[in-house]
């Protein structure tokens, strides 16, 4: 990335695009955070016989649906190529043959209509989803510093953010990641693909506390998570039940066990209040979506007089309205990206701090 300078009067519009793992997405945001257009087209029908992401088919999948969505973004929203400042996308982490396909995308487009683009960190994206809005929602009232939960499919990290660009690490999953587990355990189950979704749905239609999951403990100082012992503890009592056979205990085992998952992640935010005094919370990332997760989690910033700020659904899972938002602010502090720039599987250094 080089530093650029020279910023326009006007308000800038950016085309942003989202290929990270298997959401094909394309946006067009304003300056100011205001989502003009945002589609998401998800494979979920590819992949839900193998329960789970084929990398190989997610990429070809993009490959097939980004170019019409480009199109239709532009043609539904009235707008023209002329009329876009920069473009933006993810291109870390994630699975690289998905993000290629939205990178050499845009950097082709970037040659094409000369303008600059920016390449985003996908987490980076969650962080910053809390600042889109849109004809349904205001802006929301958000004030630095604030403690800042990404659950996803991939991640969940907890972080402090201190402004724009500036992300302290403070903890993560030392396992698996929340929505990593909920899938892993719904495919047991025999649930429709993506898991955490469908939990979250069966869960609602029985009572708590038929099963008694552990609660994992916490080591002095370490703020960290770790799902796979819930995750274990699930699949012991789905084998011991004879799931398949007992379908009416499925509801039952979900609830319980989506209480444990969200129970831990809500502990960790209550000792990162405690530890560092935040007066504002956001949860964000695909896990967020969560109705149980939702509804703990403001019933907790209640007690503890804590702005929480939870995204729009339609902000929470992957989306590239969010990469235009993260573009958008990399772009106010003199960035672009050049035409060498790669795609990668991890975050890179640098982009968090310790
Ligand atoms: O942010 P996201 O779309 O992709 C990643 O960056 O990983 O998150 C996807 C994850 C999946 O694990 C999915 O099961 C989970 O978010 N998810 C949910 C819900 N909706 C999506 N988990 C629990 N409850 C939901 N309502
Ligand atoms: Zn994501």
């Amino acid at each position: 990335m080089q530093k650029i300078n020279g910023i326009n009067e006007h308000m800038r519009k950016i085309l942003a695009v989202e290929t990270s793992c298997d959401d094909t997405s394309v946006a067009l945001v304003k300056e100011d955070g205001f989502v003009i257009f945002n589609k998401v087209v998800d494979q979920n029908f590819v992949h839900q016989p193998y329960g789970g992401v084929v990398p190989e088919l997610a990429s070809r999948n993009h490959a097939h649906y980004l170019l019409p969505l480009i199109e239709e973004a532009l043609t539904e929203s009235n707008h023209a190529w002329k009329d876009i400042d920069f473009l933006a996308v993810t291109n870390r982490p994630g699975l690289v043959g998905s993000l290629i396909v939205g990178l050499v995308t845009v950097k082709t487009l970037s040659l094409l209509i000369d303008k600059p683009y920016i390449a985003v960190n996908h987490i980076e994206g969650h962080i910053l989803s809390s600042f889109l809005w849109d004809r349904e929602t205001k802006p929301a009232d958000l004030k630095f510093p604030f403690l800042c939960l990404i659950v996803s499919g991939g991640h969940t990290h907890l972080f402090k953010v201190e402004d724009f660009g500036k992300y302290f690490l403070l903890s993560q999953t030392v396992d698996d990641a929340a929505g990593e587990v909920l899938d892993k355990v719904a495919r047991m189950m025999g649930l429709e693909y993506p898991g955490g979704a469908e939990i979250d749905r069966i869960s609602k239609s029985v009572q708590l506390g038929k099963y008694v999951f552990p609660k994992i403990k916490l080591k002095e100082n370490n703020l960290n998570f770790s799902f796979s012992g819930l995750k274990t503890f699930a699949v012991d009592l789905i084998q011991k039940t004879d799931i398949q056979k007992n379908k009416g205990l499925i509801p039952y085992l979900c609830a319980d066990f989506q209480e444990s998952v969200m129970e831990q992640i809500i502990s960790r935010l209550n000792e990162s209040i405690t530890r560092f005094d935040f007066k504002s919370v956001i949860i964000a990332g695909g896990v967020s979506a969560n109705s149980r997760l939702r509804e703990k989690a403001k019933s907790w910033a209640d007690k503890r007089n804590i702005h929480l700020v939870l995204p729009p659904l339609r902000y929470c899972t992957d989306n590239a309205a969010m990469i235009g938002m993260a573009g958008i602010k990399l772009f106010e502090r003199g960035f672009q990206s050049d035409r060498e720039l790669n795609c990668y599987p991890h975050s890179l250094p640098g982009d968090f701090l310790k």
